[in-house]
């Protein structure tokens, strides 16, 4: 669950979709389209930065939403996540029946279809050393997903003070909350979800992380920044009732909280791995909504200026 491999990232997709298709639905993707391509202006590209990319799940999700000509610049530090992106995104569009051609240069997609011409490049970098070698500037939207708990506050602030100094605005999607909300309760549920919220707020090589207080941190440097911001709830919905997979994901989420808890309260292990026990013995008779928020935002005509 922490190492961000494929096969994590291809297990939770289908639960960040329907999360994400959940707070999309409270978004006006036009009025953020148009936002970002002018009124007027027809077809002008839009041009994105994804940040930690993963496998490109939130081009996935946002590019459609957007429609038209778009072109996305993909980062991730991870190279075996990037070598993945274009078999990944070629199996996608393929699925929707529309067209993908590489283009002349090595990490260069063309996908067409559905309304929709993207050119999509994907790039090797660590974002945590700052964004000096990142196409930040030309940049109308920055999107990332599943990131921001990973963050420090200060990488955060240097991060939305790049993109209102570029007028970007940003779609920044799943970022956790804090809610963790079993059907059955455990006597030792808070004990495990304590320890596993203290194992977030340590470093992932951005500073001590933000974990469960990044929607408030993004909110609150954003809004100062002078974003108008649209938020909304996008929760997993993990019900070992309703099939393999949605069990294959609890145990993994099972199995991930009680690592990392043990890992941050040694003195606790064996009341986090009974804990462990008894939620794996109940897989398919319980379920579990993990909080997340995803939020939209553009600058107001208005920001910076001052009165007078
Ligand atoms: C939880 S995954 C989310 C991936 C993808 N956005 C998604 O929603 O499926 C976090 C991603 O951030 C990337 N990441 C973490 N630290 C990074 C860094 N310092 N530089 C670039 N990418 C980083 C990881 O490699 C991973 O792909």
């Amino acid at each position: 669950m922490s190492g961000f491999s494929a096969d994590w990232l291809a297990r939770r997709e289908p639960f960040d979709h329907a999360a994400r298709a959940s707070a999309a639905a409270a978004f006006d993707w036009k009025a953020l389209a148009t936002q970002l391509r002018g009124e007027g202006t027809g077809d002008a590209a839009i041009t994105v930065l994804d940040l930690g990319c993963g496998t490109g799940a939130s081009l996935r999700e946002v590019a459609p939403r957007l429609g038209g000509t778009q072109r996305w610049r993909l980062v991730d530090h991870d190279a075996a996540l990037l070598a993945a992106v274009p078999g990944t995104l070629t199996r996608w569009a393929h699925a929707q029946g529309w067209q993908v051609r590489p283009q002349g240069e090595a990490a260069v997609l063309r996908i067409d279809g559905g309304g929709l011409r993207l050119d999509v490049e994907w790039l090797h970098a660590d974002i945590s050393a700052g964004f000096g070698a990142l196409p930040v500037d030309g940049t109308q939207l920055v999107t990332c997903s599943a990131l921001l708990d990973l963050v420090s506050q200060p990488w955060l602030e240097a991060l939305v003070a790049r993109c209102a100094g570029g007028g970007a605005a940003v779609c920044w999607a799943l970022s956790v909350d804090g809610r963790l909300a079993w059907a059955d309760a455990d006597a030792d549920d808070a004990l495990v979800h304590e320890a596993f919220r203290a194992h977030q707020r340590r470093d992932k090589g951005f500073g001590t992380a933000l974990g469960d207080a990044a929607v408030e941190a993004a909110t609150q440097v954003l809004t100062a920044a002078g974003y108008c911001l649209h938020a909304a709830e996008s929760d997993w919905v993990v019900d070992g009732r309703c099939g393999a997979a949605d069990r294959a994901m609890l145990q993994a989420l099972i199995e991930g909280f009680v690592s990392a808890a043990i890992e941050q309260c040694p003195m606790h292990t064996t009341r986090c791995d009974a804990w462990c026990a008894r939620r794996l013995a109940t897989l398919g008779a319980t379920r579990l909504r993990v909080g997340h928020v995803d939020l939209i935002g553009w600058l107001s005509p208005n920001a910076g200026r001052g009165e007078g």
